[in-house]
């Protein structure tokens, strides 16, 4: 194991168990930028927990953190993290989140781990080395029409347009005969999904790169394919993102594509 994906590790580990106390004793949640968009001090002490074992074991790399740190997309040695995604299950007490974190060297994503500490669930990825979930390689789903896929999907913290062209392309999958659509609240643990095989694909029209960082990889080492949703390759910022087993991507792509000029963030 390289030296970078013991740190995640173990950072996770860390940042993971500030989260299930908090879940456990309570914690007041206050709100972001919309009443929708919650954080509390599990989100923040999470976060300062995992950038200091960060810090300890590479002081000079870049951390970009959803609650307090901007890090640069650019810098050589880049760590994302997401130190509670799936904040709104955590506020109603479903005990579906996880401490998201990857390591990126040169805009490469070479390590990912996303653990959810109340279920135990581990999900971890190396660059060239596959993924696992708890010890067990991951392998996406050999799903190739929409009528034999459960499709995952997310909803940006946005009451208007966004949701709007959301509700359309879920609408549209529904008229491929799709099986299904589950909507978890967690970016991470639904990228995961795509690559244990449960999802044939999983969309959203924002999310940002803590959301993704670690996901992305574990789902492209598992065999899947991520971009976002106009076929692009994802860059490290805001971005909308489409996540597939390979097979259906394409007839994703243009239903979510057809979406994707109304979906726009009414903040
Ligand atoms: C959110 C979750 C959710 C997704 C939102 C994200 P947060 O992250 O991943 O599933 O739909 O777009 O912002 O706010 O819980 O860390
Ligand atoms: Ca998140
Ligand atoms: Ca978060």
């Amino acid at each position: 194991m390289t030296q970078p994906l013991e740190t995640a590790l173990y950072a996770a580990r860390e940042g993971g168990a500030i989260i299930a106390r908090y879940f456990h004793d309570g914690v007041t949640m206050r709100t972001k930028g919309t009443s929708a968009d919650l954080v509390s001090d599990a989100d923040v002490n999470s976060e300062r927990r995992i950038v200091q074992v960060i810090r300890d074991a590479f002081p000079d790399h870049c951390v970009m953190g959803e609650e307090e740190h901007s890090g640069d997309e650019n810098a050589e040695h880049l760590w994302i993290i997401d130190p509670l995604d799936g904040t709104t299950n955590f506020a109603h007490h479903l005990p579906h989140f996880a401490v998201s974190i990857g390591y990126y060297h040169k805009g490469v994503a070479q390590c990912g781990v996303v653990w959810n500490p109340i279920r135990d669930d581990l999900y971890i990825a190396e660059r060239g080395r596959g993924a696992t979930h708890n010890g067990r390689t991951l392998r996406v789903g050999q799903q190739k029409l929409m009528s034999e896929a459960l499709i995952g999907v997310g909803f940006y913290y946005d009451r208007g347009a966004m949701m709007e062209a959301t509700l359309a392309a879920i609408g549209d999958c529904f008229r491929q005969q799709i099986h299904g659509v589950r909507r978890f609240g967690t970016a991470s643990l639904d990228l995961a999904q795509v690559a244990c095989g449960s999802y044939g694909a999983y969309f959203e029209y924002q999310l940002s790169p803590w959301d993704f960082a670690a996901g992305q990889l574990i789902l492209e080492e598992a065999g899947g394919r991520v971009t976002t949703c106009s076929g692009a390759p994802m860059p490290l910022q805001k971005t909308s993102i489409l996540a597939s087993n390979g097979a259906l991507h394409d007839q994703m792509l243009s239903i979510v594509g057809r979406h994707l000029q109304a979906a726009q963030p009414t903040k």
